[in-house]
Order: C-alpha cells, then sequence, then structure tokens
C-alpha cells in the first residue's frame, strides 16, 4: 500500500509540479484542468470555465453553511470559486504540493483563507478526524486513481447522511477497455505513461459506477459532457500553439515536455472527437430510509439543468 501511495506521489507530481506559469499558458485564468461547459460552441474558455464550476455548485445545492471536500483540487478551481461565491468552507485535498502552495497563496490573496483548507493528501489515506462534509466533488482526479473502490469507500464514510457526491471524470468506451485488459497498449498509452502521466488508467462509466454502487452510493444522474471535452481541448491547443514561442524564449518548460504537451493536446482532441474517449457528471447520494420521502420529485428538484444567463 505505501509503495503504491509512493508511486502515486512521484508520478502526480511529475506533470503537476511543473511550473504553474505553464499552465497559465493554455488553461483559462482560474486554472481549470479539467472539462469545461460551453452554452454556445464559440464561448470564450474563461467563461465555459466558470459556467462548468457554476453548474457543479447549482447540481450539488452547495450553500454559505456547507463543508465540502474536493479531491483533487488542483490550482483551486472549484475549491476558491465555491468558497468565495457561496461563503462555505472548503477543503481541497491534492497530491502535488506546488499545487497545494499555489491554492493557498491564492486563498490568502483573495481574503479566503478562514473558509479555505488545502492538504496534500492521497485519497485512499483521506482523514480528518471527527469532520464530515455535506458535499464532496472529484473533478478530472478519478482517472488518476487506480482503485475507484477504495476511494469510494472513503468517501462515503467522511460524507454526512443526506450528502450529495458529484464526480466528473473521463472513461473510455468497452471496445478500448477490453484491449486494455487483454495487455494492448497502444502507442498513444506509452507516450502518455512516459511523457505526461505515469500513473493512472481509464476505465468505462459502467466500471465508475459500479464502484460507487458498491460504496452504498446511490446514483441519482448521469450528465454526458464528452462533446465539452472536445471544446475545451481545441481551446487549450490553441492557446499553446500561440505560445509556444514565449514559452521557449522564457524557458519555462525544458523543451521536450513543451512538444510532449503538444502531442498529448494533439492527441486528445482526435480521441475525444472519435469518441476514443467520454466525459460524464456523475452525481450520486448517500441516504438514510426515512429521509427518502423528501426527496426532490424532479431533476428540476435537483438543479440538474444549467441556465445560460446564470449570475454566477
Ligand atoms: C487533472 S487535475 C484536476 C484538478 C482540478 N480538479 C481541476 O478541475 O482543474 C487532477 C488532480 O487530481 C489530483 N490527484 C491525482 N491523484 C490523486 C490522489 N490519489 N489523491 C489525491 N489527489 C489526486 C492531482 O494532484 C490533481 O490536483
Amino acid at each position: 500500500m505505501s509503495n503504491r501511495i509512493e508511486t502515486d506521489k512521484k508520478g502526480i507530481q511529475f506533470h503537476y509540479d511543473l511550473p504553474p506559469e505553464f499552465f497559465h499558458y493554455f488553461l483559462d485564468p482560474g486554472m481549470n484542468y479539467s472539462c469545461c461547459y460551453f452554452q454556445n460552441k464559440n464561448d470564450p474558455l474563461e467563461k465555459a470555465a466558470k459556467n462548468k464550476l457554476a453548474l457543479i455548485c447549482k447540481k450539488l445545492n452547495i450553500s454559505k453553511d456547507d463543508y465540502v471536500l474536493d479531491i483533487g483540487c488542483g490550482w483551486g478551481n472549484f475549491t476558491l470559486f465555491a468558497a468565495e461565491n457561496f461563503g462555505c468552507h472548503v477543503t481541497g485535498i491534492t497530491l502535488s504540493p506546488s499545487q497545494a502552495n499555489y491554492v493557498k497563496n491564492k486563498a490568502s490573496g483573495e481574503g479566503l483563507s478562514h473558509l479555505i483548507n488545502t492538504t496534500v493528501m492521497h485519497a485512499y489515506k483521506m482523514d480528518f478526524g471527527p469532520q464530515k462534509f455535506d458535499k464532496i466533488v472529484t473533478i478530472g482526479a478519478i482517472e488518476h486513481i487506480a482503485d475507484l473502490r477504495k476511494m469510494f469507500a472513503k468517501c462515503f464514510d467522511v460524507l454526512k447522511d443526506n450528502g450529495l457526491m458529484l464526480v466528473h471524470g473521463m472513461s473510455i468506451p468497452w471496445r478500448n477497455r477490453k484491449e486494455q485488459l487483454e495487455g494492448k497498449f497502444s502507442e498513444s498509452m506509452q507516450f502518455l505513461r512516459e511523457h505526461i502521466f505515469p500513473v493512472g488508467q481509464m476505465i468505462t462509466l459502467n466500471e465508475v459506477l459500479k464502484a460507487m454502487e458498491e460504496n452504498n452510493f446511490e446514483i441519482i444522474d448521469v450528465e454526458n459532457i464528452t462533446d465539452h471535452y472536445t471544446l475545451t481541448l481545441r481551446c487549450w491547443l490553441n492557446n499553446l500553439q500561440k505560445n509556444k514561442k514565449e514559452i521557449e524564449e522564457k524557458k519555462i518548460v525544458e523543451p521536450l515536455k513543451l512538444r510532449a504537451q503538444l502531442l498529448f493536446l494533439m492527441g486528445c482532441v482526435e480521441a475525444f472527437k472519435d469518441g476514443n474517449v467520454y466525459c460524464y457528471h456523475t452525481l450520486a447520494r448517500k441516504i438514510p430510509k426515512e429521509n427518502r420521502e423528501q426527496l426532490p420529485l424532479t431533476r428540476e428538484g435537483y438543479c440538474l439543468y444549467p441556465e445560460p444567463d446564470r449570475k454566477i
């Protein structure tokens, strides 16, 4: 177990401990390193990024009194957004010390330190003492977590009764998963392992849901957001191509890293466009028997529809 955790840490730090400036060159200003949500195909990336965060807050029905856990908080996109817009308390965990520092500094700069707690912690080892959460979110992290059953067991444990959990993550179609299970790794997978993400693998949506259900989560809603990822990736790729020269001149990362990232983004655009990778929002709940009859009857009741001109 501790070997696994050390391997995961090293693998995650290999990519996410690269200088944050590098990621600033292609992500939106809020540093969302996950699929954004477009109302229109031509929406600017920044708008789509905020829209995604607002939609997740809506699905989770976030309110001021909530204690929220953000598993795989990255550079704090969701953590900061939820605390700033709702005044709730958010705990973010990541395996990257560089990201944890980044979030701490940003929270302090924005006067949000009293609401935000960021820790370097493995999802298998989540331990917050007696503290439990009203809401849990994990955005773009399940792809790095080999044993989702283990993670969801911890999630169920730290979620309060009547709590909600939203999983935003990528999956692959069964045809690709079958090849993976047969030990056939494509060249693109090998490239990914060597140059971008040494740890993690994608599984089917079916397996993600099974891992949740095996831990007593009740699935409420699943939304396919795959096409939004194609649009997001195109924006990232354009930004990186546009800024390539400046990154090279300022030596932000080694030339090989920059080339690998460009290739990675190009490959991802194609993979999503061709339906070789999907992305989903899955909303689930932990609910004791005696509260079941109080549940909303419709999808509107769960605030599952995006509104085009929401204030936040
Ligand atoms: C693609 S980034 C997504 C970050 C952020 N949620 C976002 O939407 O921009 C993946 C995040 O998952 C974190 N992560 C990966 N494996 C993890 C693990 N086993 N435990 C905790 N965090 C993990 C990484 O450190 C990183 O912050």
